[in-house]
């Protein structure tokens, strides 16, 4: 088959679109035809060799797509050749076929694209098991979403808006801030245009889904509530800042590190149950979808990782690798 390689011998590590050999399904496993993938940040720093796969992965890019099932062994549940589904992988998926652990899977609705499937799994299920499985949301409380218009960012204003929360978020451009207004954000600042610490200190925020790490550490913990909780999943503007520890003492805060790649299977097959039991049918009716940005073909990834590195989507890009309309 054909996947994404990596050079990482010539300067910029670029990609190329190349022949490797075919996987193989392990025991309960399928092998799927990946007809749609999607880039997250997460690829731009494995091309950079700061995110190794985690072991056991496949070595090519990728966390998650959208194809259809062409071989499934003897222990697979309900899966069958032919089932169109979407699954979170830990690696593979800029690739003709990925083998996929089958509690990872989820089925495509018959009306829903390859392309609205490739664009679901990395981001709702980072959403959702920060968001209600860390930090306990609950209906009514007021949850900051820093990033609003990035992939996370774009389904966790969906996700809190379905529980009934106030939803607040941070962006850089106005175009992004009125993107997240639309998603449902009650609230949303442009950070690059005023300080978020002040334009939002009238607010009594309970949760905070936080990218920003060490320049955001302070002012996220001064905006938290008696008994917020900072859920840190990103650190874009650096890992080390300064703890008002009295404040976390004070306002009885916690601080929640988290990362979904490198968790068992068994704890991804429970975020993947969890979510599909309390969001599947508001992605069903529509309520909450993947926002596409753009798409283009896998051979294009280098363009496709670009838009990611300077900061251009509003939600998901998708490479496309075989017919991604059916
Ligand atoms: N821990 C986990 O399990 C996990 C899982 C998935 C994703 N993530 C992380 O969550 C973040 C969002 O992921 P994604 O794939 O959805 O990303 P994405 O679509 O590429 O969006 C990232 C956005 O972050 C903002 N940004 C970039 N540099 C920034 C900076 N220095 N300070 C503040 N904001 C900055 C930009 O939006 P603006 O133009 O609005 O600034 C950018 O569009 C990424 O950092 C990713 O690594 C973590």
């Amino acid at each position: 088959m054909k996947a994404i390689l990596v050079d990482p011998s010539t300067s910029g590590n670029p990609l190329r679109w190349d022949d490797v050999p075919d996987p193989k399904s392990g025991a309960g496993e399928v092998l799927v035809d990946v007809h749609a993938t999607a880039v997250n940040r997460a690829d731009l720093l494995q091309r950079a060799g700061a995110y190794p796969p985690p072991p056991g992965a496949p070595e090519y890019l990728g966390l998650e797509m959208a194809g259809v099932i062409s071989e499934a062994g003897a222990t697979v549940g309900e899966w069958q050749p032919g089932d169109r589904v979407c699954a979170l992988l830990a690696g593979g998926g800029y690739a003709e076929q990925v083998a996929v652990p089958h509690p990872l899977l989820l089925r495509l609705p018959d009306e829903w694209d390859f392309i609205r499937g490739a664009g679901l799994m990395e981001v709702f299920l980072t959403a959702f098991v920060n968001l209600f499985m860390e930090a306990d949301l609950r209906e009514g409380e007021t949850v900051l979403i820093h990033g609003g218009a990035s992939g996370v960012g774009t389904a966790a204003i969906q996700l809190a808006r379905e529980a009934g929360c106030r939803c607040l978020a941070t962006a850089g451009t106005p175009e992004k801030v009125a993107r997240c207004r639309e998603l449902g954000a009650d609230v949303a600042v442009n950070y690059r245009e005023e300080d978020f610490g002040a334009a939002l200190a009238g607010e009594v925020v309970d949760v905070i889904l936080d990218i920003g790490g060490a320049d955001y550490l302070q002012r996220n913990v001064e905006l938290l509530n008696l008994r917020g909780r900072l859920v840190v999943i990103a650190l874009l503007t650096g890992a080390t800042g300064s703890l008002d520890l009295a404040a976390l003492q004070r306002k009885r805060l916690r601080v929640i590190g988290s990362v979904l790649r490198n968790r068992t299977l068994e704890e991804k097959a429970e975020i993947v149950r969890a979510f599909r039991n309390r969001f599947w049918p508001a992605l069903i009716d529509g309520r909450a979808a993947p926002v596409i940005d753009s798409v283009l073909p896998i051979t294009a990834a280098d363009q496709a990782h670009q838009i990611l590195a300077d900061n251009r989507n509003v939600g998901k890009v998708i490479l496309t690798v075989r017919d991604a309309a059916g």
